[in-house]
């Protein structure tokens, strides 16, 4: 089987890691071989000591890219989600990785904000988080993604369903080997 990566873009708490982890099973039950690299976790390994200037971040970005191009490579599926903010880096990885395809995981702030699934929006807004993506720091929409996903006005399920049917027509996984995996 030929690998993939998977890039999920968009703000913090706007559903990112909860698709991705739905996403995994799908595949998995498909026989691929799936590789999450989610960006909190990666912040623990990978990029250790990086912080959230725009350098630190596009350093943070490039390193991802990497292990999802090897992933990709080795003909398994690299799901990434960090926030990605800057258009720019994710173009890169983009060019680098090749069989890319990046989902936008489009909600409004205000939902964002309501949802706060780690408390830090409350912390950015009095302050005490500086840079917080959203709020005292830009989110670069993407302008051409292959699929865009609406959490704030769909069910995960819905969200699920169409990036599933993107990856379709996209040609990276059939309908044929979908049949035996319950959505
Ligand atoms: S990225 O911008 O480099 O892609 P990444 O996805 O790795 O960000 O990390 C985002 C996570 O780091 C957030 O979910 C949040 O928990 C935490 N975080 C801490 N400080 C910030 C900040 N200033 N901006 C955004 N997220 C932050």
């Amino acid at each position: 089987m030929k690998g993939f990566t998977v890039w999920f873009t968009g703000l913090p708490s706007s559903g990112k890691s909860t698709l991705a982890r739905m996403l995994e099973k799908v595949l998995n039950d498909m026989d691929f071989h799936v590789e999450v690299l989610d960006g909190d976790e990666v912040r623990l390994r990978l990029s250790k000591g990086l912080g959230f200037s725009k350098e630190d971040r596009d350093e943070n970005i490039r390193r991802i890219s990497y292990v999802a191009k090897i992933v990709t490579r080795c003909g398994a599926v690299a799901i990434t989600c960090a926030i990605s903010p800057y258009r720019e880096i994710r173009d890169e990885a983009r060019r680098e990785i090749g069989r890319f395809v990046e989902v936008y995981v489009k909600c409004t702030l205000e939902e964002c904000i309501s949802r706060d699934v780690k408390g830090m929006y409350k912390k950015a807004l009095s302050g005490e988080i500086k840079n917080f993506t959203g709020i005292s720091d830009p989110y670069e929409e993407p302008l051409n993604p292959e699929i865009i996903v609406e959490t704030d006005k769909e069910s995960q399920e819905e969200s699920l369903s169409k990036i599933v049917s993107g990856l379709i027509e996209l040609g990276y996984i059939t309908k044929e080997k979908l049949r035996n995996v319950s959505l």
